[in-house]
């Protein structure tokens, strides 16, 4: 593994060297699109493997295979060590209190519906109130409408200046003691508004809510910390920090699992099951009915240790200075629009172009060998609040640099030649 022989000393300071070769640890990196050296912009939809990952998983394949909790084999038992370490890992990964506190899911989406149909349907009732902001995903909207109208509680949004950052003082106007769950994402997916939750977070508290985080988009960028946070569910997925698809995390304090019924029936979640009554296993195996994403989990190890090796601090610091070049480099583009332009923001420029359909932009850069997204980024109420029915969205990871920058910035160039 690459990785390995260039982990970042804590003494060292970050800078564009030190990340150099991140990118060779990513096979994909090397692929052509339509001739021409992919330049890949979309890590906020899904983030490329380390080959450190890919061969986790084929290892996991060749050598492992096997269900976990249930068989007294070789196999079946250094399955089971190994989907439980990739839980110790996660624990450690985000300081949880209590390995009991992390339920594998297959991603955020699963995790906040895991949240809103057995936390929110068992302790909603007419009257309470959930409290979301105009910057949510819609993973962190609908489920929460459903439970509303099974419940008969009540949806608030909280909402966002300008510069798409949530307005506090709104926020906290919204908080009575009829909030009962407020559910906010740590960063934005389609502005990447970085949120004060260290400010959200009391204030939700101090009125009796719990507060679920949508970490989906910050696990890769900023190093978590749910005990420092004080948040009482936090959902992150594999995928978006380098790790394989389908497999995800949901946090839970444990006192607040522990009164949640399962959200799921089914095997692996029981104790014991009669006609007549069926007794649930503890937390976290309660919430983990059914074979699990088992290769995912140790995917998802190999690829937090991989983060881990080189330092969420120094992501964060290398992420901020491509974030400032880029901003700089499209600042100048006649006729480009960034939208949202929040204080504290994380790898995210979503922009429009002037006369232009996003979507165009796309196709251009596409044929350019660049990879971006564009659309309403599953997140369409933050377009209706600029007035804009879709953006084209780049968003950075670790393998990036300055150049991708460049080509990216050149493309674009051309986007808007075409079109003049
Ligand atoms: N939520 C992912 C994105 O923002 C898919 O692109």
């Amino acid at each position: 593994m690459l990785g390995t022989t260039r982990i970042i000393q804590s003494s060292d300071k970050p800078d564009l060297f030190s990340f150099k070769n991140i990118r060779l640890d990513f096979p994909i990196l090397e692929e052509k699109v339509h001739g021409k050296q992919l330049v890949y912009l979309d890590s906020a939809a899904t983030t490329q493997k380390p080959r450190v990952v890919i061969d986790t998983l084929r290892d996991y394949y060749e050598k492992c295979n096997s269900n976990v909790h249930r068989a007294v084999h070789y196999l079946g038992e250094k399955a089971t060590r190994g989907y439980e370490s990739s839980r110790k890992s996660i624990a450690q990964f985000i300081n949880a209190e209590d390995v009991r506190e992390i339920v594998f899911t297959r991603g955020t989406t699963e995790s906040v519906n895991l949240v809103a149909s057995s936390y929110g349907r068992t302790f909603l009732k007419p009257g309470d109130e959930v409290l979301i902001s105009y910057l949510e995903h819609h993973s962190n909207i609908v489920p929460w409408q459903i439970v509303c109208n099974q419940t008969g509680a009540q949806l608030k949004v909280a909402p966002i200046n300008d510069q798409g950052e949530i307005i506090l003082e709104e926020f906290k106007k919204l908080l009575s003691p009829k909030t009962k769950i407020v559910s906010i994402a740590q960063v934005s997916n389609a502005l990447g508004t970085i949120n004060p939750l260290e400010k959200m977070i009391p204030m939700a508290h101090d009125v009796g809510a719990v507060v679920l985080v949508d970490g989906a988009q910050a696990a890769s960028h900023m190093s978590v910390d749910v005990q420092k946070l004080g948040c009482d569910f936090y959902a992150f997925s594999g995928h978006k920090i380098y790790g394989p698809t389908g497999i995800g995390v949901l946090y839970g304090k444990a006192h607040l699992l522990e009164k949640m019924p399962p959200y799921h029936g089914g095997g692996e979640m029981i104790l014991s099951v009669t006609f007549e009554k069926t007794t649930y296993n503890e937390i976290p195996y309660k919430f983990e009915a059914g074979t699990p994403n088992i290769a995912g989990a140790f995917g998802m190890q190999a690829a937090l240790k991989y983060v881990s090796g080189i330092g969420l601090d120094n992501i964060a610091a290398y992420e901020s200075g491509l974030l400032q070049y880029a901003t700089l480099k499209l600042s100048r583009i006649p006729g480009l629009k960034l939208i949202g332009t929040a204080k504290n923001k994380a790898c995210v420029l979503s922009f429009t172009l002037e006369g232009i359909h996003p979507h165009d932009i796309g196709t251009i850069l596409d044929r350019e060998g660049v990879a971006i997204r564009t659309g309403h980024h599953c997140a369409m109420p933050v377009m209706q609040r600029f007035g804009v029915p879709a953006t084209a969205r780049v968003s950075l990871g670790i393998y990036n640099n300055r150049e991708d920058i460049d080509i990216f910035v050149e493309a674009l160039l051309k986007v808007g030649e075409i079109f003049r």
